[in-house]
């Protein structure tokens, strides 16, 4: 029997490189040692969205596409939409009776998020049950293995908590699953902060080339390195980062940035010739799902049906193990 994965991202959209190399490029290697389900949460985008939904179903609609492209392989994997399973919102309403409220105020994230998120009014419950939604979409599968970024661990360690609590109450029903961290380098965002979509830095998955080169032309560089011979600081560089991604044997670069003996144009031009040569198969690829609105849509039909099989089948354990 192969190990369980079940993991999701929330749908904002077009995905970038930083959600390819932070995490699809994961899922996409783990496809066939792995029972994978991915899933798109768009009931959890509710949880801050829910004054305008309008563009919740057209981002999920792109965001799978995106996986796709990415090498999410529908044959291999699970691929379907949160919103379709019913079995999330049923399980999420019986966790919710067992989670104690301090657990979830307590939650990093939940204050993080405040803090941060001004735009929004976050005082809902639904808001503050996030956790408890995340927890219902990997348990329903039986997940053991749940791919994500250090910033989700709290919400791993949080749904192993209440299995615990669960079949302490009800008997073995839920398996307490794992996190595994995704290891991955660091992408920048072309001005050097965090690569988002909210901060306009990010280079999209299928970029065409005339806008990739613009993107590259104005990427940060060390600010005290103007001229080809001043000597450079690579560790702070936008362009250096993406070298780094590509070329695996970065030192001699490294050592002639700092020499002073290239200059940052021509480093450009050569991230730009890397990424055109990863870029170019994604866009063709992108393209080609895109057309086939058909495609998509079969995709999901049976991902969602699929979905609903294995969670109605631990549906009926968890409500005979509560005596229903
Ligand atoms: N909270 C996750 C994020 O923001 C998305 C998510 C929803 C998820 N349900 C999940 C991730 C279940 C892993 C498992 O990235």
């Amino acid at each position: 029997m192969k190990k369980i994965i079940l993991s999701g991202m929330r749908p904002t959209g077009r995905l970038h490189i930083g959600h390819y190399f932070g995490a699809l490029k994961n899922w996409s290697a783990l496809q066939d040692e792995y029972e994978c389900f991915y899933m798109s949460a768009d009931w959890h985008a509710l949880t801050s969205d829910y004054a305008d939904t309008s563009h919740i179903d057209e981002n999920s609609i792109e965001m799978i596409a995106d996986w796709i492209t990415a090498g999410i392989d529908p044959q291999k994997s699970v691929l379907f939409k949160q919103s379709k399973v019913a079995a999330h919102s049923e399980l999420f309403l019986i966790l919710s009776m067992i989670t104690p409220l301090g657990w979830l105020y307590r939650c990093p994230t939940y204050k993080e998020q405040q803090n941060e998120i001004t735009n929004k009014d976050l005082s809902g419950y639904g808001f503050l049950g996030y956790p408890v939604l995340q927890a219902a979409d990997i348990l329903l599968y039986k997940a053991d293995t749940v791919p994500v970024g250090e910033d989700q661990l709290a919400h791993i360690e949080f749904t192993r908590e209440l299995v615990r609590r669960f079949n302490n109450f009800y008997g073995n029903v839920l398996v307490e699953p794992q996190a595994k961290l995704t290891k991955t380098a660091r992408v920048p965002g072309i001005d050097g902060r965090k690569m988002s979509k909210s901060y306009g830095n990010s280079i999209l998955l299928g970029e065409d080339e005339d806008s990739l080169k613009k993107k590259v032309w104005d990427m940060f560089t060390d600010p005290q390195k103007i001229k080809k011979d001043d000597i450079g600081h690579p560790e702070g560089c936008v362009v250096f980062a993406f070298y780094e991604i590509f070329n695996s044997d970065s030192l001699k670069k490294k050592s002639e940035c700092k020499a002073g003996s290239i200059g940052c144009m021509s480093c450009k031009k050569e991230v730009f010739e890397y990424l055109i040569e990863f870029m170019k198969p994604l866009s063709v690829k992108r393209k080609e799902i895109m057309a086939d609105k058909g495609y998509l849509e079969k995709v999901l039909n049976e991902g969602n049906k699929k979905a609903n099989e294995v969670s109605q089948e631990t549906m009926r354990q968890i409500r005979k193990a509560l005596k229903f």
